[in-house]
């Protein structure tokens, strides 16, 4: 399903994502028309996805969405009005209480206008409909304010062991 400019439980989104407005591209005539769409498992290409991963610098891996979508509760997409993807977030799953954000992502020349977080709240609605009690995130350092602030998670404690650097206990 896919709305426009306001989260899947009917909460506003944040700021100018959640007006649907036309931040960017005013027409020939003076005309702002541009609504950015949110949905949830909306069906998107490998194709897509590269050409996303690249607009922000990231380094694209050819066929990485077909290998890991299997593994998602879900997903939300965010898409221009002429289906160009504009953002990305998916949500892994462990089947019960616990929901995990990974690879949040917005299109390069659309960053700053509250597509991150609009993906994200969306993602959380779903999770939260799905059963979860749980969503956890992890991130660089300078992404605090974007997780801590505009998402609204808080801090706790984690772990992580990168395990190609370690040969077991
Ligand atoms: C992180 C990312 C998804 C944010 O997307 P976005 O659509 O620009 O986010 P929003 O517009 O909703 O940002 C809301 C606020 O979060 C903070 N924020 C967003 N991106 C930030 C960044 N890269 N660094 C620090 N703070 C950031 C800012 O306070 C921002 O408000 P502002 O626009 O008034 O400055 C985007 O920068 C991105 O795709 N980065 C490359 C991929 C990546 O690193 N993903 C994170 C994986 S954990």
């Amino acid at each position: 399903m896919a709305v426009s400019g306001r989260g899947s439980g009917g909460c506003p989104l944040s700021r100018r994502a959640s007006l649907g407005l036309n931040w960017s591209q005013v027409g020939d005539a003076g005309t702002v028309s541009e609504v950015i769409s949110y949905a949830w498992r909306d069906p998107f290409t490998d194709d897509e996805m590269v050409d996303l991963v690249r607009s922000h610098g990231g380094n694209a891996v050819a066929g990485w969405w077909s290998k890991i979508q299997q593994h998602s509760l879900g997903w939300v997409t965010a898409r221009d009005g002429d289906g160009l993807l504009l953002g990305f977030v998916n949500v892994a799953w462990d089947g019960g209480d616990h929901a995990f954000l990974i690879d949040t992502k917005t299109r390069g020349s659309h960053q700053h206008r509250g597509i991150g977080t609009a993906v994200v709240r969306l993602a959380a609605n779903r999770a939260r409909a799905a059963g979860c009690e749980w969503l956890h995130v992890d991130f660089e350092p300078e992404l605090r304010s974007f997780y801590f602030d505009a998402c609204g998670f808080r801090p706790t404690d984690a772990g992580l062991i990168h395990l190609p650097s370690t040969n077991g206990c």
